[in-house]
């Protein structure tokens, strides 16, 4: 350093703390308004307006709706819309989207929003997990302001479903706006300001049992957002389903027509497992009575159809599981239903565990697209599986199995069988369970399948005309909101 930058810089050391010293007397308001840089003292000195100083712009953190997804386009398949009837096509589709615009409230479309969190904020507050009763006030865990020092210190937070407050406050501690939607807290001591953060109680004052609220938290020039939960809790309903399989699972069976084959089956099961409780639907036309012990006949009018009869099957179940058959299946030596247990046991998030009928699984995956609000979904059925299911050899996700599947009753009995689907259906209740039942299919999980024999009737039911399938797609266009189905 030589003679003249030395004296320059103890001139810039004598200067600088005097100017800054003047400026705090001149504008007491001095420190807070160089928050952000006190460092950057040409931005100081040519700046001194009473704006906020700004080092980068504001980010546009949200909340963005996630919006409508984009059309889809099925391959192959003709739109369903092409399988209504013209005269009506119009005012289906005003209804269909009215009941589409309610399903999605319902779904709380309007609550999925995307967020984001700005860079270098010196707000802490709870990303996740927040969750409150309704009309109950709770406490907002984890807001701390982390800043440099100020004069004083000023947050506030915003809220559109409930208010805001601040417990037990005390004299000298400012709060404005208690119990309102905007609440504004400040302290010339950080230590204050955050002890009274630790204090902020939400109550919402909008009664919903499954909503969200959006609270808005700002110091300065940051604003970040986070979500509060509110949910009613829900009560849990549990199955009591003891050691013996004879009370943890009911065998379920649509009987029609088939006695012949029906008494082939319960016969059957009577020889591996005597006492297991039996359900049967029947809608024959001619019923014909079917007793045991522990079996129960449930005699429906005639031609009821195929997803009627397993409603009603299902609705009489007591036991935590149940196990559905063909009345054309037949059990042997080696279907052993404790198998399908032990897996449900084991893992309680599955729904459905599927076995093989005759060596086949007839597993299937369904590939859908939501496709847009206006023209609907796009469905797909192909032959396929997802991933294994860990730690158990054989067993693959999937979204459809064979019709020889053990289930959770409560989780079946939440989707249902749509009784309108009378003949073939059975893909269909896994269409309707997409997203909410959670299936795997299983190899060496064995029944038999009987010898097929014309039984009268049965196959002009079984094989429906065409003007079925016709009015199915119909059906599906409207309730599952498809823009087109391909099996
Ligand atoms: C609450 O704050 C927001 C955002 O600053 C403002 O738009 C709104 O008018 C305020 N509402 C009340 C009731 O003070
Ligand atoms: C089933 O097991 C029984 C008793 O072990 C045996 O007598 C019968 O032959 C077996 N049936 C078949 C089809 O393997």
């Amino acid at each position: 350093m030589n003679r003249s930058h030395r004296i320059t810089f103890i001139v810039i050391l004598i200067i600088v703390p005097v100017f800054l010293l003047a400026l705090f007397y001149i504008d007491g308001d001095f420190w807070n308004k160089t928050s952000t840089q006190i460092w950057s003292f040409s931005r100081i000195s040519s700046c001194k307006t009473h704006a906020q100083v700004q080092d980068f712009p504001k980010p546009n953190i949200g909340p963005f709706l996630n919006g409508n997804p984009p059309s889809c386009t099925c391959q192959n398949a003709p739109p369903a819309n092409q399988f209504v009837s013209k005269d009506e096509l119009e005012d289906l589709q005003k209804r269909r989207a009215e009941e589409y615009r309610q399903h999605q409230i319902r779904m709380g479309k309007q609550n999925d929003v995307l967020l984001l969190a700005p860079a270098n904020t010196p707000l802490q507050y709870p990303i996740k997990g927040f969750r409150v009763t309704p009309m109950k006030k709770t406490l907002i865990p984890g807001l701390v302001l982390q800043t440099r020092m100020r004069t004083l210190y000023k947050v506030s937070l915003s809220v559109q479903k409930g208010v805001l407050s601040v417990m037990d406050v005390q004299e000298g501690e400012h709060v404005d706006g208690q119990n309102a939607i905007n609440l504004t807290i400040s302290s010339s001591s950080l230590h204050q300001l955050n002890d009274l953060l630790n204090r902020v109680t939400y109550t919402s004052t909008v009664y919903h049992i499954k909503t969200e609220d959006l609270a808005y938290f700002s110091f300065e020039n940051h604003e970040v957002i986070f979500p509060i939960v509110i949910r009613r809790p829900s009560v849990p309903v549990l199955f009591d389903s003891g050691k013996d399989i004879n009370s943890q699972v009911t065998i379920l069976v649509k009987a029609f027509l088939r006695y012949k084959e029906l008494h082939v089956l319960i016969k059957s099961i009577r020889q591996f497992y005597p006492n297991i409780k039996i359900i049967i639907a029947d809608d024959s036309h001619n019923p014909e009575k079917v007793v045991g012990d522990n079996i129960e006949h449930y005699i429906m009018p005639p031609a009821q159809g195929w997803f009627a009869g397993r409603n009603l099957a299902v609705s009489q179940v007591t036991t935590k599981y149940f196990l559905w058959v063909d009345d054309d299946f037949v059990f042997l030596n080696e279907t052993r239903i404790e198998s399908f247990v032990k897996i449900l046991e084991a893992v309680p998030d599955l729904d459905v565990v599927g076995g093989e009928v005759q060596g086949n699984r007839f597993f299937f995956r369904l590939q859908y697209e939501e496709g847009s609000s206006e023209e609907g979904g796009c469905i797909k059925r192909v032959r396929g599986t997802h991933t294994p299911l860990p730690g158990f050899n054989g067993c693959f996700y999937a979204d459809g199995v064979v019709n020889y599947f053990m289930a959770r009753t409560d989780a079946v009995r939440r989707v249902g069988f749509d009784p309108f689907l009378k003949r073939v259906a059975h893909t269909e209740f896994f269409l309707d369970g997409l997203g909410d039942l959670l299936v795997v299919t299983c190899k060496g999980l064995r029944i038999g399948h009987q010898k097929k024999s014309s039984t009268g009737k049965y196959g002009s039911y079984r094989h429906p005309p065409k003007s079925d399938s016709r009015n199915k797609i119909s059906h599906h266009y409207f309730k599952n909101h498809l823009k087109c189905i391909r099996y």
